[in-house]
């Protein structure tokens, strides 16, 4: 493996044979196997799992790691090609990233989308930028439209959950204050159809995923035998799911401007998943959310304090897959 940065990158046998490794780690650590190996994390955004994940895997293996926040304890870095350096930024990415990955075995970037701009999210032109910079084994910790290391855990997860593979898999929007990314309801989207699943987007009018997220999902499910549709009726979606998969997005019907997402969706706080979602037509559903997820306005206490939720098995094998990525990345 060269680099980790989507699962559209890797063949269905190829994921499955990553999980057997990951559960593999998980019976027999090999403590000693990345000594003397460095990981190099860069988050231009806020992490919890991501960057404690990684940086226990890494020692869990014998290696070790470094974390630069750029802007806090390090230089502000420029990230726009032929800006004119005049503003906070101290370096660019073209001479900081080249450096830091001197200093490293694998580099781990994250970046969010700058949410101005949906085509340029959408051919993740910013990851893409800094990922031409370096040679060296790189690891998505999230991008504009991708997190392949949560999809991987998530995969992980629901094997965990014995969910069947041609189970329902229900990702439904979930309301937030504010417009978040679409790099994690894309990536579970993705990773549920390549798991070969019958996957339902449940969404309100305005927040549908761009065509060219379903589209890809949609190709995925076909070679793996699953299928991918999207719908607003929650009771329909919700009949018989195996997994109800929690994601806050913003609207994709005005990608940007922040107040007309917020005009759409000042009328949803009810999608705020609480036990009566269950009731009638899935009792045995479990409920999946990345984390961190804003108790009693995406999933009520009641849900996530219950015997439904997979929330902490879901964080927890960000660790288990993340070893095993480390371990074909590096070894
Ligand atoms: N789910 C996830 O990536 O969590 P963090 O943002 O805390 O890393």
């Amino acid at each position: 493996m060269k680099r980790f940065v989507d699962l559209a990158d890797f063949s269905r046998d190829e994921l499955l044979a990553l999980l057997e490794l990951a559960r593999r780690l998980e019976r027999q650590p090999e403590p000693r196997v990345l000594a003397g190996k460095i990981l190099g994390l860069l988050f231009f955004n806020p992490s919890l799992r991501t960057l404690a994940s990684f940086q226990a895997a890494m020692a869990r293996l014998g290696g070790s790691s470094f974390v630069i926040n750029p802007g806090h304890g390090s230089w502000a870095l420029e990230t726009r090609r032929g800006a004119v350096m005049v503003g906070a930024a101290a370096e660019h990415v073209r001479e900081a990233i080249p450096v830091l990955a001197s200093y490293c075995d694998s580099l781990g970037i994250r970046v969010f989308a700058e949410g101005r701009d949906l085509g340029a999210d959408l051919a993740e032109t910013t990851f893409n930028s800094m990922a031409e910079l370096t040679d060296k084994p790189l690891i998505n910790l999230e991008s504009a439209l991708n997190h392949p290391c949560q999809a991987l855990a998530d995969w992980k997860t629901m094997d965990d959950l014995a969910v069947p593979r041609g189970g329902r898999f229900v990702l439904s929007w979930a309301w937030h204050p504010r417009a978040l990314p679409l790099a994690v309801p894309a990536a579970a989207l993705h990773m549920a159809a390549l798991r070969g699943m019958e996957v339902i987007v449940l969404r309100p009018e305005g927040f549908a995923l761009p065509a060219a997220v379903m589209e890809r999902a949609q190709r995925a499910a076909l070679g793996a035998g699953g299928s991918v549709r999207e719908t607003a009726a929650r009771e329909e979606a919700l009949e018989g799911a195996d997994i109800l998969y929690v994601k806050e997005w913003g609207a994709t019907a005005c990608y940007g401007d922040a107040a007309g997402d917020a005009r759409l969706r000042s009328p949803l706080t009810g999608w705020c998943v609480r036990n009566d979602w269950f009731a009638r037509t899935a009792p045995d559903c479990r409920v999946m959310h990345c984390l961190p997820v804003r108790r009693n306005t995406a999933i009520a206490d009641e849900v996530l304090d219950g015997a439904r939720s997979a929330v902490q098995r879901e964080a927890a094998n960000r660790l288990s897959v993340q070893t095993a990525v480390l371990h074909q990345l590096l070894k």
